[in-house]
Formats: C-alpha cells, sequence, structure tokens
C-alpha cells in the first residue's frame, strides 16, 4: 500500500520546492512529480516538512516527590497533535541506581508511545558502576548523557563527576549534556529568601537569577573542552548563558545551545501574577526571564548560535503545584509544551520574520537529528528517511486551551494564544497519526529509536585532542645538578 502527499510544498532545513511523497512501509520511497498510491492525502496550501523531533521530554518522571503527569501515552499524543512525531526523554537514575535497571524502567515506560522515542541517560551519581555502565547504554543506542548542575541535594553533581563523566563521553563517542544552573548558590538564595519571608513562586524566579545559569554554563563549556568532548546545553533561558554558547562557538569549541518555547515566549511577569496556582504553574528551571532575554534568544535562532527548540515537558497538575503552597522549593518544577512548540514558534517565528521556515524546520527537527546521531533516518525528506512528516496548514487557527488539549494537567501555560499555522496531517512512519486536528494515534505504534555514537563532531575533536595532547618534552642530555 502506497500512501501519497500531493500538491504541498516540500520544506527542509535547505530547500523549498514542490514536490508529492510516495510513502511505503513506513519509509518514504519516491519525491516527484504527479506520483500516485492508493491512499492520497491532499496538501494543496500546505507545506510538507520533516516532522517536530523533541529532544527533551520528563513523561512520568519520578520528580520532587511526585511523578509528572503526562506519560508516554498522553504525551506522545500530546507531540503528535502538535506536529512532533518523535520525543527523547531522560532516563533518570536514582542515586546509587545502575544505568541499565533505570533503562530497564524507561523501556516499561514507553511501551505506552504513540510516536517513536529515544532516552538520553542521565548521570545523576558517579563511581565505578557508572563509568562501567555507560559504554553498555551506548550500545544500546542511547548516545547522549545528561549532567545536572543544580538540584543540589538530590540529582546536583560536582565539578569533579562533571569532569571524570566528560572525558568518559568523550572516550565512548558520547554527547554529554548539561543543565546548567550553580545549585550551590540557588540552595543557599532559596534558604535566605524563605527565612525573609519569602514563600512564593515568585521567589522562585529570585532564587535562580541568569547569572547562576550564565556561570554554570560557561563552566561546562571550559570543563567539556578540557575533556575534548563536545558539549549541549539544555533549556537556554538568558543572554549570559547565551553569551557563553556564543563566545565559545566562535573560539571553535562545539557547543550546542537547545531555547524551549517557553522561554522564547513568556516572560518573568507570569510570576508576579496575584494568582498563586497562576504562578506556581509556570515555575520551572531556568525560570522565565525579563524580555530582553526572549531577544537574545531569537537571535541565537536567526545567527545559528542557538541550535534547537525543544520542550522540557514536565507537566504537573495544580494539585501537584500546591504541594509548595507555603514555600516555593516544593513546588515540583516543570511546564508542559508538547503540543504548542510548533504552533507557537511558527507563529511567533516564522509568521514574525523572526525565523524563516527552513531555520524553522531546522531547529524543531533536523538539527536535533544530526546532533543526537540518527540522521537521516528522522529529520529529513528523504527517500530512504523515516516517513516522520507534518503536513502544515499555514493558514489554519486556533487558540490554544487546556479544555481542547491532549496533555492530562489541568491548565496550559500558552493559554489563550492566538496561534496561526498548524498540521492538517501528522504521519508517524507513515501511518496518518493526526487528521484536521483529530488524533487517531495508536498507543504502542512508537518504536525505540537506536542512535549512532562517534558522530562526526566527536570524532573531530578526539583527533585533535589526541594530536595536542601534552608530551614530554624530549631533552638531549641531563644538566649536571648542583654546582
Ligand atoms: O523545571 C524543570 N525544567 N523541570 C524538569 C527537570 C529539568 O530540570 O529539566
Ligand atoms: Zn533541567
Ligand atoms: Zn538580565
Ligand atoms: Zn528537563
Amino acid at each position: 500500500m502506497t500512501t501519497v502527499i500531493r500538491n504541498g510544498t516540500i520544506v527542509t532545513a535547505d530547500l523549498t520546492y514542490r514536490a508529492d511523497v510516495a510513502i511505503e512501509g513506513g519509509q518514504i520511497i519516491a519525491i516527484g512529480q504527479g506520483l500516485t498510491g492508493e491512499t492520497v492525502l491532499d496538501a494543496t496550501g500546505c507545506y510538507v516538512m520533516p516532522g517536530g523531533i523533541d529532544p527533551h521530554t520528563h513523561l512520568e518522571m519520578p520528580f520532587m516527590g511526585t511523578y509528572s503527569s503526562d506519560d508516554f501515552d498522553s504525551g506522545t499524543r500530546a507531540a503528535l497533535a502538535g506536529g512532533t512525531t518523535m520525543v527523547i526523554d531522560f532516563a533518570l537514575p536514582n542515586p546509587g541506581q545502575g544505568l541499565m535497571d533505570a533503562l530497564q524502567q524507561w523501556d516499561n515506560k514507553s511501551k505506552r508511545a504513540h510516536c517513536d522515542y529515544s532516552f538520553h541517560m542521565a548521570v545523576t551519581w558517579w563511581g565505578q558502576q557508572v563509568f562501567d555502565e555507560m559504554p553498555k547504554v551506548v550500545e544500546r543506542g542511547i548516545t547522549s548523557f545528561k549532567h545536572f548542575l543544580a538540584y543540589k541535594g538530590s540529582l546536583m553533581v560536582n565539578d569533579d563527576e562533571l569532569f571524570a563523566s566528560f572525558k568518559r563521553c568523550a572516550e565512548i563517542g558520547a554527547i554529554p549534556m548539561v543543565h546548567a544552573e550553580n545549585g550551590d548558590i540557588v540552595a543557599e538564595m532559596s534558604a535566605k529568601l524563605l527565612a525573609e519571608g519569602n514563600t512564593g513562586p515568585e521567589a522562585h524566579a529570585y532564587s535562580r537569577p541568569s547569572q547562576v545559569e550564565g556561570e554554570a554554563t560557561n563552566r561546562a563549556i571550559m570543563i567539556a573542552d578540557m575533556a575534548g568532548v563536545p558539549l549541549y546545553v539544555v533549556h537556554t533561558s538568558c543572554e549570559e548563558a547565551h553569551e557563553a554558547i556564543r563566545r565559545a562557538r566562535m573560539q571553535g569549541k562545539r557547543v550546542w545551545g537547545e531555547p524551549l518555547i517557553q522561554h522564547l515566549t513568556l516572560d518573568e511577569s507570569e510570576y508576579f501574577h496575584p494568582d498563586w496556582d497562576h504562578a506556581a504553574r509556570r515555575v520551572m528551571s531556568p525560570p522565565f526571564r525579563a524580555k530582553h532575554h526572549q531577544d537574545s534568544l531569537w537571535a541565537g535562532l536567526a545567527s545559528g548560535t542557538l541550535s534547537c527548540v525543544a520542550t522540557d515537558h514536565c507537566a504537573f497538575t495544580t494539585e501537584q503545584k500546591r504541594f509548595g503552597l507555603g514555600n516555593f522549593t516544593k513546588i515540583p518544577n516543570g511546564t508542559g509544551g508538547l503540543e504548542d512548540r510548533l504552533p507557537m514558534l511558527w507563529s511567533a517565528g516564522v509568521n514574525t520574520g523572526r525565523i524563516t521556515m527552513n531555520e524553522f524546520v531546522a531547529v524543531t527537527s533536523t538539527n536535533i537529528a544530526k546532533i543526537m546521531g540518527m540522521y537521516p533516518k528522522k529529520g529529513a525528506v528523504l527517500v530512504g528517511a523515516d516517513a516522520d512528516l507534518v503536513v502544515w496548514d499555514p493558514e489554519a487557527t486556533k487558540t490554544i486551551s487546556a479544555s481542547s488539549q491532549q496533555s492530562a494537567i489541568d491548565y496550559n501555560v500558552f493559554e489563550g494564544k492566538e496561534v496561526k499555522g498548524l498540521p492538517r496531517y501528522t504521519l508517524s512512519r507513515g501511518m496518518v497519526a493526526v487528521a484536521d486536528g483529530k488524533v487517531q494515534s495508536r498507543e504502542g505504534h512508537g518504536q525505540f529509536v537506536a542512535r549512532d555514537p562517534n558522530g562526526s563532531v566527536s570524532k573531530a575533536l578526539s583527533t585533535w585532542k589526541e594530536l595536542t595532547a601534552p608530551r614530554p618534552v624530549v631533552r638531549s642530555g641531563i644538566p649536571a645538578s648542583g654546582v
């Protein structure tokens, strides 16, 4: 059975052109004019693009005394509804737990996925077992390792552990990632704020200013440079962090920054809202920032100093957020966005002229597939690629509302935003998962995507590191000692 997407305009990271796309067995089998097949999807007036890849989600994650409320069922349904056809979720071992053991738990949870998925592995503690298991994780096709420089007392790792893990990543051709906020400073500022009676959600923002992110981002970049490994910085939210990434890239360092759609479109005024629930629902780390930081992030996407747009989808209900009534440090950190990332970025980015359609595809899909070792299976409109596609109607509009979302939580941080640009069809390996706003995907359809280690950037960097490694100076004679 062949499915053909007809009369659309293909938009990739580098090309825009009119052509039909034929799909069979879950893959693209032909791109050209006048293609035919048993099933025809009309793309008149639409753009045919690689489906979105969200490189940063936390589905059913144990965190801050609870579990995030979107699991692989509701979370991946939300993804597809918004044109995202793959997520990369974080497998998170408890301190002391083995990596392969944690992976088993994520394997079980992800059986419900409606779209394809992969994992990053978090390094939440350091020891011989972690060191030994890292190559096994890579053999399973999980080639990126996340480190938290925040969440002191739970997930945070110290600089010596970070350096050890980065060096191990270099050895095995994996990509280290960081949540870059200085956890020591955040902990101290939080305690002081609480002691002074600053207990509300606004104090969450006061406790982690942009400097803590700028400092930690720069530190992680320098440590990665010394370890001879590339670095992926998650949820880059401010100018200070972007500045560190920009400077590093201009120096030839291999660093990628990932702004979230939330930080691009929402600002810190949300935390000053008179309704406690409104503010607490927006508590995430890093927090939403002053508006000038948004300009910096948009400039980064346009100039190429920032590479990917994610959601960090980590959804908690209002009831869960209320764990932190009277103490902001107990508000579970995280916000949703899986269904809204593409429509919000298109509306706030492409429709306004801040980024081009091709840049949109690059930062939501192609760059991610390339960096994460799965291009062109994912992130491409090419013969042989998986038919993970979105047929995008640039004229379709809606008002975002929790009442019509796939996410299991009771609110949406983008509530009331008007978006223009929505999927007409979303295809997951050729299966029409969404048609005209109706989700018709299947639980369990999603497959694990094994990714390749030792990408060209990792190889180049280790070649250079080896070439420039410190070596003893060979001297012809030993000078006589004494006088
Ligand atoms: O607040 C956030 N970002 N929650 C999810 C965990 C993380 O730090 O990425
Ligand atoms: Zn984080
Ligand atoms: Zn500032
Ligand atoms: Zn996260």
